[in-house]
């Protein structure tokens, strides 16, 4: 990953040209480091269970802001770069750090930073930051043939803090380029969620086909602003009249924005309190409060964050119904997951069709902030989550970064029982990651071992299983390495249940909350189950009939489970193809 930066890394160690010079003076509190001939990074050490110090780069201006960054006070556990400022001199000041703190002498200078891997949990085909923390992916929009990514992002450090938006680029949703900052905080404050529009019209006067990004600044308020780029998403210029939206709102935050024709204005679904509201704008910049959603409606444990607001076909009729997403941290295994809505809207209200109905999209743990891309091409409507959960996301065992997105999931509609649900499939650019296979068929009455599913297994694969049931209650099947670290999955064909528990999967130790079974109703009266299991390292994603249902977790085993036993209890079954990929890149 990255060698050609490495490589000119070791070519320009920082000490090799003798006019740059670090030197640190302190005014009380405060250390000033000043850099001659700066290079384009001071790398900064980080002690990760440290509070945070506060870090500034002077260019003298009303803009500069102050970074949280844990700096090293006794031990360096690794470093990020911290971007200088061009010129002769660069100033930065440093405040709450002990004058003879680790930190300030490791200071280096470098015009490059090594970004190889050096997390053994990092998934093969997952997308994840190159370093440093991540939550939200945000701003997701397809233009010119290339998928945009954004996302919550701290630079300085792989906790939460100084939230950017990092960005990454792809053309197939797998092979993500790693793109720089996109959007820094600014006095408004740290750039929190949103989304990001084509605007194929102008009408914000940016330039036709403009991508504009509107997302939450944090500050001593929540306010929505934007920004947009004429250079498809390579550079980002602020509008110089943000904010565009505020409010008393204490909790008022994740625009998603889009066009609706109906009215020829764009809709702006905001995340305020424990509800969603809807605002609409000719031109992006000048928003009128349409109406609001939420009370009585669904899970409300908590706020609600990350909406989404699209149309999509129903399954087998010629007709549409809309969908409005909605994360929330009170989901049903604790904390974070995504319920969803169906019903109407016509460019000012969104009426449910089933109030009394809470619907989940991802039965897992590790499944938040789900969105969609904007301008998907073939009208597709593809979603990716954010996979970990606030309850343990800055504890997980990884260091040079945290936290993985889920595979990317095409959304449609089905109906069971009158009742329309959502169906995340695994997107079908998923199947080109398919290399070596092995296909086995077989009875299970009692248990069947298999000792090696393939050779050569890194722990990233496919699973695509296809039962047929001949009588058993319990169809199960359990991944273990030598270790005895395992992942045990079953069908209750009595309780009509899919469960996963991932109490013994490996490294659960380090939040309470992690160790976890759990589960989800499948629908009855089938005795053909299917299922997809995509392992990355350190996530198993259970895709039950084509999406109907999801299952998200992430495991911790300190080697790839190899193994699998398939047992049956009370009867038999019959597996009549179970095929494991590997995926590579
Ligand atoms: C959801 C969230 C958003 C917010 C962002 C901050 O995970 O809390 O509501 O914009 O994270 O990073």
């Amino acid at each position: 990953m990255n060698t050609k930066l490495f490589l000119a890394a070791l070519a320009l160690s920082s000490t090799t040209a003798s006019a740059q010079t670090i030197k640190t003076t302190f005014a009380g509190d405060t250390a000033i480091v000043t850099v001659t001939n700066p290079t384009k990074y001071l790398i900064l050490p980080i002690e990760e269970n440290r509070p945070e110090a506060q870090v500034l780069l002077d260019n003298g201006k009303k803009t500069d802001t102050w970074m949280d960054v844990r700096l090293a006070v006794s031990k360096t556990d690794y470093s990020v770069p911290f971007e200088l400022s061009k010129g002769k001199k660069a100033v930065v000041k440093i405040v709450g750090l002990a004058k003879d703190a680790q930190a300030l002498k490791e200071l280096k200078l470098s015009d490059t930073f090594d970004t190889r891997n050096t997390d053994y949990y990092r998934p093969v085909y997952h997308h994840t930051p190159l370093y440093g923390w991540m939550n939200d992916p945000n701003g997701m929009v397809y233009k010119d043939g290339e998928y945009h990514l954004f996302y919550q992002y701290n630079p300085y450090g792989s906790k939460w803090g100084n939230m950017n938006w990092g960005h990454a680029i792809s053309k197939d949703l797998v092979n993500w380029e790693h793109r720089p900052v996109a959007i820094a905080p600014d006095a408004f404050g740290t750039i929190f969620s949103g989304s990001a529009v084509i605007d194929h019209h102008n009408t914000a006067g940016f330039g036709a086909g403009a991508i504009v990004a509107i997302y939450t600044q944090n500050g001593d308020r929540q306010v929505q602003s934007i920004a947009y780029s004429t250079d498809n998403g390579r550079t980002f210029t602020k509008y110089e009249n943000n904010p565009v939206l505020v409010s008393e709102a204490r909790d008022f935050r994740d625009p998603k924005v889009f066009w609706y024709e109906g009215t020829k204005r764009w809709i702006m679904v905001l995340a305020v309190g424990q509800e969603m509201q809807f605002f609409s704008s000719p031109n992006l910049k000048d928003w009128t409060f349409e109406s609001s959603f939420g009370k009585g409606h669904g899970a409300h444990g908590n706020v609600w964050e990350c909406p989404d607001l699209f149309e999509l076909p129903v399954e087998g009729t010629n007709e549409k119904k809309w969908v409005l997403l909605c994360s929330l941290g009170d989901g049903p295994f604790g904390d974070s997951a995504t319920q969803y809505f169906v019903g109407s809207f016509n460019g000012k209200e969104f009426v449910n069709e089933s109030p009394s109905k809470t619907k989940w999209m991802d039965w897992g743990k590790d499944h938040y902030a789900t969105v969609t891309w904007s301008d998907a091409p073939d009208n597709r409507r593809i979603a990716i989550a954010w996979m970990s959960n606030w309850q343990y996301a800055n504890d997980v065992p990884t260091s040079q970064y945290r936290s993985p997105n889920s595979v990317p999931r095409d959304l449609s509609l089905f109906t069971v029982d009158g009742e329309t649900y959502l169906q995340s499939a695994p997107s079908p650019e998923l199947l080109a990651l398919r290399d070596a296979s092995k296909k086995r068929s077989f009875k299970v009455n009692g248990t069947r071992t298999i000792k090696e599913m393939i050779s050569g297994n890194d722990g990233a694969y496919e699973i695509e299983l296809t039962i047929e049931n001949q009588h058993a209650d319990v169809i199960g099947f359990r991944l273990y390495n030598d270790k005895g670290e395992e992942v045990d999955m079953q069908y209750d064909m009595k309780e009509k249940k899919f469960s996963m528990d991932r109490r013994k999967s490996g490294d659960v130790g380090f939040n309470e909350n992690f160790p976890m079974l759990t589960w989800t109703a499948i629908e009855s009266g089938k005795d053909e189950l299917k299922l997809r299991l995509f392992v990355d390292k350190s996530s198993v994603e259970a895709f039950g009939d084509g999406g109907r249902f999801v299952m998200t977790n992430q495991v911790f085993p300190s080697e790839p489970y190899t193994h699998i036993d398939f047992y049956s209890k009370g009867g038999a079954y019959k597996v009549d193809s179970f095929v494991i990929y590997k995926l590579k890149k």
